[in-house]
């Protein structure tokens, strides 16, 4: 088989992520990762303010998988969304998941490689775990450009080949000894001393509780991770540049610069790259990224995320810490400003 047949299978066998049917009552998606996940936060982070943002975005989800496309419909309301996959039982999973929300009606399932996908003037494109899943991610990257509109927002999660080091090592050793099965692979794993670092991260991979979690991460076929300044560079080829880091606070530019000294030329892919190296990046490049804008105004004027209710007290994952909220107070009035900007609760306007 080829590399795409064989990632078909495995995904056709395995839909990832695991999702139970009553998940679809019972799974909840913290706040802030539908922030995370709103085209206007990406806007924002990529283009400065909302001025040229679409009010109605067309989102492409590639690699949807069984889930995802739950998560961005709940984060983006006013959408068209089609999300895409190669594996049709993961496909089916995810209708049942949608219609079991009341979102089927918002999003369209299209199987088949995305790369093929005979639709364009996507506003806003994710591609979260899949990128480094391809035979030629450079061209998967290109295909994803190819179909988008004016001013896109891209949202991607691709491997670190550092972050996730202890992982290849036992996928390597799992190979060499032909180990096909997740309980094989268990075996294989409990045979370590308990103090090999191989086995220690194993048990602290979480997706490796379940077999398609486990099957995922060490028996792929075809996983390609990058290291940061790799992928820095292919962004870069392709006219491509960054806007925000998803990761958590000790995996920000800003955490790098509070326990290291950089000189101005070193730019926020070199400072990732440092983190990436110290283990701080929950093994994956998570982020937001743009086409050069023209003329990057700045904001005079906020909004509030419209996906937030009128009051609150979220967790901000980029932040690390709780931010509170409330809309009955104009924004130039709420204490914590810089925070609410920083975590895409406020978003940039200009007036
Ligand atoms: C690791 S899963 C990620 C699923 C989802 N994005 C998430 O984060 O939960 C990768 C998914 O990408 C799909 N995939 C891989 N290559 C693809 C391609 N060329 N076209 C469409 N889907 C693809 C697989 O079938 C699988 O469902």
């Amino acid at each position: 088989m080829g590399f795409l047949e064989d990632v078909e299978s495995l995904y056709k066998a395995r839909p990832y992520p695991e999702v139970g049917i009553f998940s679809a009552f019972l799974q909840k998606v913290a706040p802030d990762n539908l922030i995370l996940l709103n085209y206007l936060s990406g806007f924002a982070s990529c283009y400065g303010n909302l001025g040229q943002a679409n009010k109605n975005p067309k989102i492409l989800v590639a690699g949807c998988g069984t889930f995802e496309p739950v998560a961005v419909a709940m984060a983006n309301p006013n959408s068209e969304i089609w999300a895409v996959d190669l594996s049709e039982t993961s496909l089916q999973k995810l209708r049942w998941q949608l219609r079991a929300r009341g979102l089927l009606g918002r999003v369209k399932l299209w199987k088949g490689d995305f790369q093929k996908l005979p639709e364009n003037n996507f506003d806003y494109v994710i591609a979260t775990g899949v990128l480094h899943h391809l035979e030629d991610p450079e061209k998967g990257l290109q295909a994803l450009i190819e179909r988008t509109a004016v001013n896109p927002v891209f949202r991607f999660m691709i491997y670190s080949k550092w972050g996730r080091s202890l992982l290849y090592g036992a996928k390597e050793m799992a190979e060499v000894l032909k180990i096909k099965d997740p309980s094989q692979f268990r075996k294989f794993i409990d045979r370590l001393p308990a103090d090999h670092p191989y086995r220690i991260y194993f048990y602290l991979y979480s997706d490796a509780k379940n077999d398609t979690g486990l099957a995922d991460g060490y028996l792929h076929p075809c996983d390609s991770p990058f290291s940061a300044l790799d992928l820095e560079s292919m962004l870069i080829r392709n006219g491509l540049f960054t806007g925000s880091f998803l990761h958590r606070h000790e995996g920000q530019p800003k955490f790098a610069e509070e326990i290291c000294v950089f000189d101005e030329k070193q730019n926020d892919w070199q400072k990732i790259a440092l983190l990436d190296a110290l283990g701080q990046l929950e093994e994956n490049f998570c982020f937001f990224a743009g086409v050069k804008p023209s003329a990057n105004k700045v904001a005079n004027h906020w909004i509030w995320n419209p996906i937030l209710p009128k009051r609150g007290n979220y967790f901000s994952k980029l932040l690390g810490r709780y931010v509170a909220f409330d809309q009955s107070k104009p924004w130039q009035e709420q204490e914590n400003i810089r925070d609410l900007q920083k975590s895409f609760f406020l978003l940039p306007e200009i007036q």
